[in-house]
């Protein structure tokens, strides 16, 4: 690997990522139901209807999994709280054993200098809050502020940064439009609501946790290189639209206070009363903002109504998960955000990394090779004016998919799904030999 700690500033930070559902298994500590545990119990909708109530078992072998980072030389570790797990019916009640499990993550993560950057949310909603519409709903922008409330009184003194949500196109347009993730909705109304609600949500968290002294808050969103399929007036037209919802739309409320037209003319009529007066409310001034990227697409015109667009296979090589590769993406994504949106705010890569497979014959020289492709495209991207404060792999281990199971691993440490032992990979050591440099 060519990677070396020394290409980059002596601050900068190097992190892993993982999330509550995909790794803690959720069937222990009391934590309560989750829209993710009914949408996988619906045939069809996951591989193999897996679920998360034993993922990882990090529950209990948190500590372990702690050891593994500080090993590797990292600064940082990116993870989530669960809503139902602190709250199991996602308002009122807490369960203290919940609280407690990230209380003492956070003074462990602090015992191997290792700061704790929380994400309040990454998906798995309490079902009792899925039961009154979810993000459809306008008043998860309290759930979700007061949920913050509980989390950061109990760890708010001690972590680093903070997130309230991870990736807003997969909580409403994956989850509500495509329905490929909980609660699997088809429906364009519940879309643009969920598509609002969850920059309120974000809104409103944030100011809960400043009102409590929370420091270094910012928002994660994700990103995919978009380009049109063919060279057509048709598909480039299709390729903005694609571009728009994805990269644009969540942006645009957070730091211009609008959302693109290109997504207004198929949502507006569908957006919730008074949707246009609560940009004061979505644009908190934030301290750091964090990109996840994977891929890039190609995108044609499709008939039929709005967005009417269709992704075509593209050329370049895949990961396990059929994305393809492009690392100068990162770098046009990053320069395109700093130019237009995010100006002299500090970004982190929060999430990136690649799915590849499990034959104990094959060595993870393709996960090698992404990583330090992605860490060369971030590097041209600080050249080129960037202030990149961190770089996130995702992921530290071997994880919950969603509704891809647990057969996609995009870990640095292989988890053996029948015994749950960890085995770092030698993307791991090659990583931890760069940091060391
Ligand atoms: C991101 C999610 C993360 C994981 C990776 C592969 O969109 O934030 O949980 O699923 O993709």
């Amino acid at each position: 690997m060519n990677f070396a700690r020394s290409d980059f500033p002596q601050d900068f930070l190097f992190a892993a990522a993982t999330s509550s559902y995909q790794i803690e298994g959720h069937g222990f500590g009391g934590a309560g139901p989750t829209h993710w545990d009914s949408f996988s119990a619906t045939p069809g909708n996951v591989v193999r209807a897996e679920n998360g109530q034993r993922a990882c078992d990090h529950y209990h072998r948190w500590e372990e999994d702690l050891d593994l980072m500080q090993a590797m030389g990292l600064d940082a570790y990116r993870f989530s709280t669960s809503w139902a797990r602190v709250m199991p019916e996602g308002r009122g009640a807490v369960n203290a054993e919940g609280l407690d499990f990230y209380d003492r993550l956070v003074d462990g993560l602090l015992e191997r200098s290792l700061k704790p950057m929380v994400t309040l949310y990454h998906w798995e909603l309490p079902s009792a809050l899925s039961d009154c519409g979810g993000w459809a709903n306008p008043d998860i922008a309290h759930w979700l502020a007061d949920f913050a409330t509980v989390v950061m009184e109990r760890i708010g003194d001690r972590v680093y940064s903070a997130a309230p949500i991870n990736e807003p196109w997969c909580v409403a347009w994956l989850s509500h439009f495509l329905g490929l993730q909980a609660p699997g909705l088809r429906d364009i109304r519940a879309t643009a609501h969920a598509m609002h609600h969850v920059l309120t949500a974000h809104g409103r968290s944030v100011q809960a946790m400043r009102a409590l002294g929370v420091r270094n808050i910012g928002a994660v969103c994700n990103f995919e290189d978009v380009h049109p399929a063919q060279d057509t007036p048709a598909a480039h037209k299709a390729a903005d639209r694609y571009r728009a919802i994805y990269n644009e739309f969540f942006v645009g409320g957070l730091f211009k206070g609008a959302y693109p037209d290109a997504v207004l003319e198929g949502l507006e009529a569908h957006m919730p009363k008074g949707w246009d007066t609560d940009f004061s409310l979505i644009g908190q001034p934030l301290d750091w903002f964090g990109v996840n990227y994977y891929t890039c697409k190609r995108i044609a015109a499709d008939s039929g109504p709005w967005p009417a667009v269709r992704e075509i296979e593209g050329p370049l090589p895949k990961t396990q998960m059929g994305w393809e590769i492009k690392p100068d993406g990162l770098e046009t994504i990053l320069t395109w955000l700093q130019r237009n949106y995010t100006g002299a705010l500090p970004v982190y890569i929060t999430e990136n990394g690649m799915a590849h497979g499990d034959d104990p014959g094959v060595p993870d020289a393709p996960r090698i090779a992404y990583l330090d492709a992605h860490l060369t495209a971030a590097k041209r991207a600080m050249n080129a004016g960037v202030p990149l404060a961190g770089y996130t792999f995702w992921s530290l281990l071997d994880n919950y998919e969603w509704s891809l199971g647990y057969e996609k691993r995009f870990g640095l440490v292989h988890v053996d799904f029948d015994n749950l032992k960890r085995t770092p990979k030698a993307s791991y050591y090659a990583l931890q030999q760069g940091l060391s440099r």
